[in-house]
C-alpha cells in the first residue's frame, strides 16, 4: 500500500506517468466517472482550506466515488483532546483513502502508521504540500512542454511557503533547472531544501532580495502569500506582508513565456490587473490540481482504467 506524504516518494518516471493519467482525464472525462464507484475518499482538514479540499472531494466525485470528512478541527473529535492516531485509526474502518491536512508538521505521517489505508498529505504546517506540487508540474507541462532548462524564480515567504519546499524538491531532479530565490531576509528558504535537494543534485541557485533585478530572467515566476498563521509576532507580519506586489508595470520587464503562477489563495501579492496578462496561469493551476488528483487516487488505490 502506498502513501504520499512527501513528493519524493514519487519518482520522475511516476511523475510522468501521473501526468499522461491527467492529460488523459482531460481529453476522454467520461471514460474515468465510475473508476471509483463504491470508493470513500475522506478529507480530514484540521487546518483552513478552500481549493486543496474542494479539489480533492470534486476529484473523487468524477471519478464516480462519494466523499465524507471534516473541514474544521473544531467540529472533529481532536477538539474533545483525541489524538491524530485515534482519528485515522477510526477513519480507516470507514473510507477507502484520507486526505489529509494538519497545522503540525508531520502529523499526516503518523496517520500513515495507524489509518490501515492510503493517506495523503494535503498540506502539514510549513512542511509540505506534495499535491500542489502534482498541480504546479501539470501546469509547467502544459505550459512549457518539459522541466528541464527551466529558470524557475520563487518569490515571497520561501521560509513558511511549503508549496515552495515541495516544488523546489521536484524539480531539482531536472536537468539544467535554475532556482531565483527571492525573498526578504527573514523569509529565505529553509536550510534543508537546499542541502537535501539543491545542492546533491547540482542545481543552480541564488537569493536576492530585489524582483525586478531578476524578473528578465525568469521562465516561470511563482509568488507566494506571507503565511500570517506561522509567524510567532503580528509586527513581522505586518511589516513583511508586502514586500512583493505583481504589477503589470513589473510584468513589462518578464519574458514574452514566462509563465506566472501562485498557489493561492492570494492576498496582496498579485495585483488583480495582472489576471487579465495572458502569462497569469494560477486559475488554471487549480483547474490542473483537481486531474492530478484524479490521477493520484486512481493510483493509490490500484484502479486500472
Ligand atoms: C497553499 C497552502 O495551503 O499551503 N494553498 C493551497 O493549498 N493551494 C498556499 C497558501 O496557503 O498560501
Amino acid at each position: 500500500m502506498r502513501n504520499l506524504i512527501d513528493i519524493m516518494e514519487l519518482s520522475t518516471t511516476e511523475i510522468d506517468e501521473l501526468i499522461a493519467v491527467a492529460q488523459d482525464i482531460i481529453a476522454n472525462p467520461d471514460k474515468y466517472r465510475e473508476a471509483c464507484k463504491y470508493k470513500k475518499l475522506a478529507t480530514l482538514f484540521f487546518e483552513p482550506s478552500t481549493r486543496t479540499r474542494l479539489s480533492f472531494e470534486t476529484a473523487m466525485l468524477d471519478l464516480g466515488g462519494k466523499v465524507i470528512g471534516f473541514s474544521d478541527a473544531k467540529s472533529s473529535s481532536s477538539s474533545k483532546g483525541e489524538s491524530v492516531a485515534d482519528t485515522v485509526t477510526v477513519v480507516g474502518c470507514y473510507a477507502d483513502i484520507i486526505a489529509m491536512r494538519h497545522p503540525k508538521e508531520g502529523a499526516p505521517l503518523v496517520a500513515t502508521r495507524h489509518a490501515g489505508i492510503p493517506v495523503i498529505n494535503a498540506g502539514d504546517g510549513g512542511h509540505n504540500h506534495p499535491t500542489q506540487t502534482l498541480a504546479d508540474l501539470l501546469t509547467i507541462w502544459r505550459e512549457k512542454g518539459h522541466f528541464d532548462n527551466l529558470t524557475i524564480g520563487l518569490c515571497g515567504d520561501l521560509k513558511f511557503g511549503r508549496t515552495v519546499h515541495s516544488l523546489m524538491a521536484a524539480m531539482s531532479r531536472y536537468k539544467g533547472v535554475k532556482f531565483v530565490l527571492i525573498s526578504p531576509d527573514e523569509l529565505k528558504v529553509p536550510e534543508y531544501v537546499i542541502r537535501d535537494y539543491v545542492t546533491p543534485n547540482g542545481i543552480e541557485y541564488k537569493e536576492v532580495r530585489s524582483l525586478d533585478e531578476v524578473m528578465g530572467e525568469l521562465d516561470v515566476l511563482y509568488m507566494t502569500r506571507v503565511q500570517q498563521e506561522r509567524f510567532f509576532n503580528e509586527a513581522d507580519y505586518l511589516r513583511l506582508r508586502d514586500t512583493y506586489i505583481l504589477t503589470p508595470e513589473k510584468m513589462k520587464n518578464a519574458k514574452d513565456d514566462c509563465i506566472v503562477m501562485h498557489p493561492l489563495p492570494r492576498v496582496n501579492e498579485i495585483s488583480v490587473k495582472v489576471d487579465e496578462d495572458p502569462r497569469a496561469c494560477y486559475f488554471k493551476q487549480v483547474k490542473n490540481g483537481k486531474f492530478m488528483r484524479m490521477a493520484l487516487i486512481l493510483k493509490l488505490l490500484e484502479v486500472e482504467v
